[in-house]
Order: C-alpha cells, then structure tokens, then sequence
C-alpha cells in the first residue's frame, strides 16, 4: 500500500493493436476502436483525450475487459487479460478500481457500506473491512458522512465515495471514466487534488480520460489524442500543448491556451521579424533572450507573453519582434534554438 511511486520503469497496461466492433443490429456494425496502441507506464497519470463518441469509454472498458475488443491483446502488469478465464480475470479485475462520471454508488446503502461493498464480494473478515473502510474514509476526508446515504451527499462526496471504494481492494490501476465531468470547477479541482495524491502517495498508476483539456493539464503525465476510434497522438502533456501537430489536438489546445499566430496582431506593421517562444521547465525563469539579443546590434520588443503551469512543470510563450539585420535575428533564433526553446516565426 504505501509503495513508493516507481515512474517509468515497465509499462503496467499495454494495448496492442484492439480493435472493437459494436454489433448495431442483426446486419449492421459500429467500429468504435481501430488498431489502438497504448502503454501506460507504472506510476505515470495518463489522460486520454476526445470528443464525444471518439471511443475513450470503449477503450477505458478495454482495459478490465468490461468491454471485451474484437482483436487484439490487452496487458496489466504481468497477464494477458484477453487469455485469462474468467475466475483469473476476477482476481485480476479486483485489483483495477474504477470511477465512474455518475459515480455508481448502492443508493440503498450508507457511505460505509458503499465503500466496504468490494471488501465483502472478496470475503474479507468483518474485521479486515472495518479497518480498511476506517482507513479509505480518512483518506477520502468521509469520516463524518459514513453513515449518510447517497443522496444526502454531494457530487464531489460522491465522486470520495466512489474513489474510497475503488481503492478497497488496493489496486496498482485506477481507470477513471469522465471523473470529474458531472462536478462543478471547485469540486473538480479538489477531486483532481485527491488523485494525484494517490497516485503520489501510492504509486497507483492512473489511466483516465475526459474531455477537458484543463483536466489533462492539471494532472497528466503524458496524454493520447482520440478521434473517431484511433489514437491521433500521443506525448508528453507539455509537448502536446506547446507543440500540437494533429489538428484535432490543436482544437483542444487552442481552448485552454492561445496560440499566437498573425491573426492575433490584427493590423500591426511589423518593423522587424516576429517570433513566437516557448519555454519550459526552468528554462521559464532564465534571461535567455536576453542574453541572446545583447550580444548583437538587434532589439526587441514584446508583443505577448505568458507564463503558467502545467502540473508541475512551469512554461511560458512569449511573441516577440526582433528589428535589427537579418544576420542579427538569425544569430538570436540559432541561440535561443541551442538553448532548447522552441521558436516559430509568424
Ligand atoms: N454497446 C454499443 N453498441 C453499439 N455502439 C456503441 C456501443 N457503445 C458505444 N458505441 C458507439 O461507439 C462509439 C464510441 O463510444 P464511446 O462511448 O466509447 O465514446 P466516448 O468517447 O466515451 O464518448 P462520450 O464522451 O460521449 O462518453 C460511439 O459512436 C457509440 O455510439
Ligand atoms: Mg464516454
């Protein structure tokens, strides 16, 4: 359980090549998945990424076999799920938690009862599953609800709830379907809070998907772009927002932060070459344009600049109008591309 956090070392679920194919009536066929390729390291949070009806559902219940693919093999830590019968899958199953958008909690049993409900399906002793719910309440932040039903709860108690009892059985994975869309911006945040903690503190692997560009920003590791069944990209959260190539990836970047482009200058004359920046890491703090400008006769004039964070990592872009020779600006773009920034003219 308190296993310390161990990223990047083997991948813990790996999908080679799924594909998925709904039966829609007696003669017609829906492909909702094709040659999907996916590894989620150990300890990483992975987010996958889509519009609605691009998939993710399908390929999130892939993972535990809740919805079993057409072909192709599916793996968690050491087993090829799509081999085991069915009682191994069970032992496996119980040790992959999942939380749902409309959190699928017992409406006719307490907050105590809900979260305790895996414990009793894997025949623990009374015991055991007192100090284990005692446990996941604390860890929740539950403890003075547990004897509350569900509808005296709200959403974001709930989505606790349905976090608790996914942990019960001490899972290596979380899937997380739409965690925090039903839930307003505060409660999302909390929620987010809480599964990087579990992931931090437990080493738990996270695998989830959504909609929203922000929850991916918050949280991810790395991400995967899904449009109409197949995996468009995948990355790092940073590169994928500095430097989106698919379009369907540049739509979701562009709504969560602007990338600069002419259009944005609108009539401005230019009195030089105008650069757009990107910096990550700590490279955001360091004076590099500066020092790169100082050592010729150009300046500089900025145009736009911001500067965020993506979990942890800052960055920032900055538009900028180099005026001096040719030369010069080209000497400033190689040094500002040696120090491992990202420069597009525009
Ligand atoms: N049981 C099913 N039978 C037939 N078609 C299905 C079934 N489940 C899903 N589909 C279809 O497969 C496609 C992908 O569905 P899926 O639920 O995986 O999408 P999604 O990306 O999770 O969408 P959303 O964001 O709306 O939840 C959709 O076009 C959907 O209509
Ligand atoms: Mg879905």
């Amino acid at each position: 359980m308190l296993d310390l956090p161990c990223k990047g070392v083997f991948p813990l679920i790996e999908l080679i090549e799924i594909n998925k194919i709904y039966k829609t009536s007696k003669k017609t066929f829906f492909q909702a998945l094709t040659d999907v390729n996916l590894k989620v390291e150990k300890g990483e949070i992975f987010g996958v990424i889509g519009r609605s009806g691009a998939g993710k559902s399908t390929l999130l219940r892939s993972v535990n076999l809740l919805e079993r693919p057409t072909s192709g093999t599916v793996i968690v830590g050491s087993n090829n799920l799509m081999l085991l019968k069915e009682q191994g899958l069970q032992e496996r199953r119980k040790r992959i938690g999942m939380i749902f958008q409309h959190f699928n909690l017992l409406s006719t049993a307490t907050v105590r009862d809900n979260i305790a409900f895996p414990l009793k399906v894997s025949k623990q002793s009374p015991t055991e599953i007192a100090k284990r719910v005692d446990e996941l309440l604390e860890l929740v932040g539950l403890r003075e609800h547990q004897h509350k039903y569900p509808k005296q709860l709200s959403g974001g108690q709930k989505q606790r709830v349905g976090i608790a009892r996914a942990l019960a059985n001490e899972p290596d994975v979380l899937l997380c379907d739409e965690a925090t869309s039903a839930l307003d911006p505060q409660t999302t945040e909390s929620i987010l809070a809480l599964l990087r903690d579990i992931n931090r503190k437990m080493g738990i692997t996270i695998l989830l998907i959504t909609h929203e560009m922000d929850v991916i920003r918050a949280i991810c590791d790395r991400v995967a772009v899904m449009d109409q069944g197949r995996i468009v990209e995948t990355g790092t959260v940073l590169d994928i927002f500095l430097d989106p190539q698919n379009s369907v990836t540049k739509q979701f970047v562009n709504e969560v932060i602007e990338t600069p482009g002419q259009e944005t200058f609108g009539t401005y004359q230019a009195k030089g070459r105008i650069i757009r920046i990107a910096f990550r890491g700590e490279q955001t703090y360091e004076p590099i344009l500066y020092d790169a400008v100082r050592g010729t006769d150009a300046t500089f004039a900025i145009l736009q600049g911001t500067v965020s964070r993506m979990k942890d990592t800052p960055y920032g872009q900055l538009v900028v109008e180099l005026r001096g020779s040719d030369a010069d600006v080209n000497r400033i773009i190689n040094e500002l591309v040696q120090h491992g920034l990202g420069v597009n003219e525009i």
